[in-house]
């Protein structure tokens, strides 16, 4: 290849990852969410940009699973507006929600104990697969192309998140960091352009949560991923996220980069206030 032709290409790829970039692929506005009289979450705007890795952060009690559920559809807004890829997902069910491209973890860790750690990352694929009943309970041609796609991308998957030597065990038997790892895995046998991890380095020591951010990035190149990450674990999040956004009592309290947000008097007040340590002073709960 030519100088000039291989600079014309490097050109129009940046050109292409700058559009992809600028497309906003999430955006909410004024979310809110009560529980009888308790307002979980209020006022919650939030745009993310495709490829973009962003934090959510706060004291315990400040809303951040509560907004998960609510963009995945778990929750009910109590009003507000959330727009996925262009599309209205406000009040659509939770499978619809990860049909269009949206999918996630649990704080507490949700996996199928007693299916093998191969099979629990199977079920994720299954809104991908397009046969009838009537295929699956005659195996035919459309059953078996699918199901054998189906073990390659499984088998390709759990390579990635080192899991393939515990393809046969039970989810159950597995340490906690490698079911916390097997579940992101299951998220993104769904196919997602946005990945949103509710607390994924919790109960991993150090080096297993090194390893996971190592993992997480090639994660977001390779897939072309958008991130959106509720961690405790501060210098997690301060390592790994390019913004930040804060919650306390349901609203936002501020929203910048990692070096903002740790001098931040509100955020400082917050972590304070609910007896941890800032997060500039290295991390609240930063050993859960
Ligand atoms: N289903 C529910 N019914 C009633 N109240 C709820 C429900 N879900 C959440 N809440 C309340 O909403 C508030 C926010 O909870 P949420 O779980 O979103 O906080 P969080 O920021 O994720 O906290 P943590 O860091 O401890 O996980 C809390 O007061 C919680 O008790
Ligand atoms: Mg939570």
């Amino acid at each position: 290849m030519g100088d000039k032709q291989a600079v014309e290409e490097a050109e129009s790829t940046s050109g292409r990852d700058r559009l992809k970039r600028d497309f906003e692929i999430l955006s909410v506005e004024k979310l809110a969410k009560s529980f009888g009289g308790l307002r979980a979450v209020s006022d919650f705007d939030l745009e993310l940009k495709a490829g973009e890795l962003v934090g959510l952060i706060g004291p315990n009690g400040a809303g951040k699973t509560t907004v998960f559920n609510l963009l995945t559809g778990f929750y009910k807004p109590t009003s507000g507006v959330i727009r996925f890829a262009g599309y209205d997902v406000h009040g659509m069910p939770p499978h619809r929600i990860t049909e269009y491209g949206m999918a996630r973890t649990f704080q507490n860790i949700r996996l199928f104990g007693d299916m093998t750690v191969e099979d629990n990352v199977k079920v994720g694929f299954h809104h991908r697969t397009c046969y009838g009943i009537a295929d699956a309970l005659l195996r035919r041609r459309a059953f078996r192309d699918s199901e054998a796609e189906v073990a390659q991308k499984t088998g390709e998957l759990l390579d990635l998140f080192s899991l393939a030597d515990k393809r046969g065990e039970p989810a159950r038997s597995l340490p906690y960091g490698e079911q916390r790892r097997l579940e992101i895995a299951r998220a993104m046998a769904a196919g997602p352009r946005l990945l949103l991890l509710d607390e994924p380095v919790a109960g991993m020591n150090r080096s297993e949560s090194r390893d996971l951010m190592a993992l997480l990035r090639r994660l977001r190149v390779e897939f072309d991923l958008t991130m959106l990450l509720i961690e405790h674990d501060i210098k997690f999040v301060m390592d790994i996220c390019e913004r930040i956004v804060v919650l306390d009592g349901g609203e936002i309290i501020a929203s910048g980069s990692p070096a903002e947000i740790c001098s931040n008097p509100a955020v400082i007040e917050a972590y304070l206030g609910s007896g941890g340590s800032t997060p500039g002073g290295g991390g609240m709960n930063a050993s859960r």
